[in-house]
């Protein structure tokens, strides 16, 4: 993909530049033409020497000098590619209002190339709602975000924020640059996964297995697939999505994916919403004394409940059964009014709920179907979603 493109490398002033060598070295390999463009802030971190060693060509900052008699960023625009990596809060914020003050944003400005933005910062400052605005503005620019990973940060803390390795990264452009015309591309996605809770006291809970790995993979692949993914779930996913709705209870997770089916286009039902929960809540912990009788009460099927509300949506959803898996399977799909379910078996300790494999059929509410060996939930995510693109290509 690579070969003989021209790529600009923006670095911005962040501790994670020094992986911007790594990258640049990296995309030199892979045969693409590489101009870096530093802020004023970048040459604190790392040598424009560095760079230009290793990509055999320059390395500008200077906004008001021409490059070939042409004006720097003119000049610089003319790329395929733009990679902010890494790219700092204030620059993403510059950059989503429209300040032009040094020569990498004049040159973002000025281009038709693609642009990928690589966000790196603490934690905090990652989701702070300014940056989150930010980088949602970005998105409605057309530009791609590369997530950040967790980890352990600069500032020794530990979380969401950091910068991919330069590997990683290339995989996600490349991954992002493939499937980019498919039937995902922009779409609105509501996501949702692992388990909802219910409180017995203040330190006492009822909840199930679910990890939300299935959920989290199906975020990845999605993203890849140039998705905007709304997440609703209790455990904070990894993979960055546009949006992540924090909910406890069934009756949240129902109030949540109502009010986000407004915009949405695609519905994934991943979660495994507890069917039952406390009948009531205790203020106080509850003392121990003998064995305690507590009552369960039903909650809301959401998918039955939100029928209307998702009819125009493709509606995906999930089945974990532990007997007569495709009869119960194809009974959901029609009474929950799905247009495909993943039916899972979750008798086996190695697969399904909580672990890192899992296996199924995957229906489609005309008959078709496709069987999903044991792979693990990144494979099985890919798998549903080529089906789903296929199903949806050809009707
Ligand atoms: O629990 P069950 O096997 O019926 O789940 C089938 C589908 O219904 C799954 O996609 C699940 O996420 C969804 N579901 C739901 N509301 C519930 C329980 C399950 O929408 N309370």
């Amino acid at each position: 993909m690579w070969k003989n493109k021209r790529v600009l490398l923006g670095v911005t002033g962040g501790i994670a530049a020094y992986k911007a060598i790594h990258l640049a070295s990296q995309l030199t390999k892979r045969g693409a033409i590489v101009d870096v463009v530093f802020t004023p802030a970048a040459k604190q971190f790392v040598t424009a020497l560095s760079f230009s060693s290793i990509t055999g060509r320059g390395v500008y900052e200077d906004m008001f000098t021409h490059i070939n008699g042409e004006i720097a960023h003119i000049h610089l625009s003319k790329v395929d590619y733009i990679l902010m990596v890494p790219a700092t809060k204030n620059e993403i914020a510059k950059l989503a209002s429209g300040v032009a003050d040094n020569l990498l944003l004049n040159t973002i400005y000025a281009s038709k190339a693609k642009i990928y933005i690589a966000p790196a910062m603490n934690t905090t400052m990652y989701t702070h709602k300014t940056t989150e605005d930010a980088l949602d503005t970005l998105r409605s620019f057309g530009y791609t975000i590369i997530p950040p990973v967790s980890g352990i940060l600069a500032c020794k803390e530990h979380g969401i924020g950091k910068l991919d390795e330069p590997e990683h990264i290339l995989e996600f452009i490349e991954e992002h640059e493939t499937h980019l015309d498919g039937i995902f591309k922009g779409k609105n996605v509501i996501l949702t996964g692992g388990p909802t809770i219910s409180k017995m006291d203040p330190v006492r809970i009822f909840t199930n297995q679910s990890s939300g790995k299935m959920a989290n993979a199906l975020g990845v692949a999605l993203k890849k697939r140039g998705a905007n993914v709304s997440y609703i779930g209790y455990f904070e996913p990894t993979f960055g999505p546009e949006k992540y709705i924090h909910i406890e209870t069934t009756e949240e997770m129902l109030e949540a994916v109502k009010e986000a089916s407004k915009q949405g286009d695609i519905f994934i039902m991943c979660a495994a919403p507890l069917d039952y929960a406390f009948e009531s809540y205790s203020t106080q912990k509850v003392k121990k004394a003998g064995d305690l009788v507590i009552k369960l009460k039903r909650t809301p099927d959401i998918l039955k409940t939100l029928k209307k509300e998702v009819q125009e949506m493709i509606v995906i959803g999930f089945a974990a059964e532990t007997e007569n898996h495709m009869e119960n399977g194809m009974k959901k799909l029609t009474e929950k009014e799905m247009d495909y379910i993943i039916v899972n078996d979750v008798s086996s300790k190695t697969m399904g709920m909580g672990s890192a494999m899992n296996a199924g059929t995957i229906l489609h509410r005309s008959g078709d179907r496709k069987e999903i060996h044991p792979m693990n939930k990144d494979c099985m995510a890919e798998e549903i979603l080529e089906f789903v693109e296929a199903q949806e290509t050809c009707m």
